[in-house]
């Protein structure tokens, strides 16, 4: 069978990249441009400052892409793009270059949405097997997503306020770590322990998440212990508000695939580079579900890339899934 070879664009935050990837899971160039040094002078993104550093470095990154692969845009058999969701301005960018690359080449174009890049983010790991349950956890979503074939999308369940790194985010701002707060908390839990209370959200959904409580319990726990004069342990807070969203997170997991009869269970989005959530997965995986195959992704392809872009963008471009050029970029869209 022939190669099929994508070049694929992402840059719906803070990351401007770009990726080929033969048949979907081999890569040969894999390039992220990240903005976070810049984003941390202002403790989170900063919408128009992103699509500004998207326009200087977008020609520079798709150039260095082709360089790593040593191809050239004739070679490669369709041009993906992240469409959305994101923010709006950051998309743009990303949505021009590639129809202009697929214009000025003659390729097809492929919009892919963000969330299904972070769900084949696994198939660089192994094949994906269906029915399948996803667990994806970014900064903007918390999901479960049930999978029956290949680009078959079901939410079964999803949070009704802030997503899972939102809330590691705000939590860091409230701790006064540097943005994003999620890669440190995780570093600092690991020093700490549990020993702050703080409830479990509550949601009456057993598939539903929440997060907006935690967040705003974290507050009142510091709060309160200033008061009394006490010391707040960063350490120790870190562990408790790490310990208490994945005991929520994992709840929901259970009760879905309680409820599911699926093959296999996967990992998705920034979040689940988490230390603690990567080990709590495969300890309660092995324990609890020895029959259900499970995914964790690897690190790099963890936080927003371009390869998983052009992962999902071979799937689609198989589908014959195929943009016209008046498509725009969408901050929100429906998986
Ligand atoms: O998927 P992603 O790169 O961007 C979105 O699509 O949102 O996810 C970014 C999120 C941020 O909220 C970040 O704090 C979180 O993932 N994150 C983590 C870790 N690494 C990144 N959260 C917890 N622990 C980590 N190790
Ligand atoms: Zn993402």
């Amino acid at each position: 069978m022939k190669d099929i070879i994508i070049l694929a664009i992402e840059s719906s935050c803070d990351e401007t990249a770009c990726a080929i990837v033969k048949n979907g899971n081999e890569i040969l160039a894999n390039k992220v441009a990240s903005q976070i040094d810049v984003h941390t002078l202002y403790g989170g993104v900063v919408p128009e400052v992103a699509s500004r550093i998207h326009i200087e470095n977008i020609s520079i990154i798709i150039k260095e892409t082709l360089k790593e692969a040593n191809m050239t845009v004739e070679q490669v058999d369709g041009i993906a793009f992240t469409q959305g969701p994101g923010l709006i301005g950051s998309l743009h960018i990303g949505v021009l270059a590639a129809k202009t690359l697929a214009w000025a080449y003659n390729k097809p174009l492929i919009p892919v949405h963000h969330l299904t890049g972070h769900i084949y983010a696994n198939a660089f790991v192994k094949e994906l097997k269906f029915p399948l349950l996803a667990l994806v956890v970014s900064g903007g979503h918390t999901e479960l997503v049930l999978m029956k074939e290949d680009y078959d999308f079901k939410v079964i369940g999803e949070t009704l306020d802030d997503a899972i790194g939102e809330a590691y985010d705000k939590v860091g701002r409230v701790l006064n770590l540097p943005y994003p707060g999620g890669p440190k908390i995780d570093k600092l839990a690991k020093e700490g322990k549990p020993i702050y209370k703080l409830p479990l959200p509550k949601v009456e959904n057993p598939l539903d998440f929440s997060f907006s409580g935690l967040k705003s319990a974290v507050m009142q726990a510091i709060n309160r212990l200033k008061r009394n004069d006490r010391e707040v342990s960063i350490e120790d807070m870190c562990a408790s508000f790490q310990k208490t969203a994945l005991t929520s997170l994992w709840q929901k997991v259970e009760a879905a695939l309680d409820s599911y009869a699926v093959k296999q269970f996967i990992l998705a989005g920034g979040v689940a580079a988490n230390s603690e959530l990567r080990e709590l997965v495969k300890e309660k995986m092995e324990k609890k579900y020895p029959n259900i195959d499970y995914i964790i992704p690897p690190l790099k392809y963890c936080t927003d890339n371009a390869a998983m872009i052009a992962a999902s963008g071979y799937i689609a471009y198989k589908k014959g899934i195929r943009a016209s050029f008046d498509i725009g970029a969408k901050a929100s869209i429906d998986l």
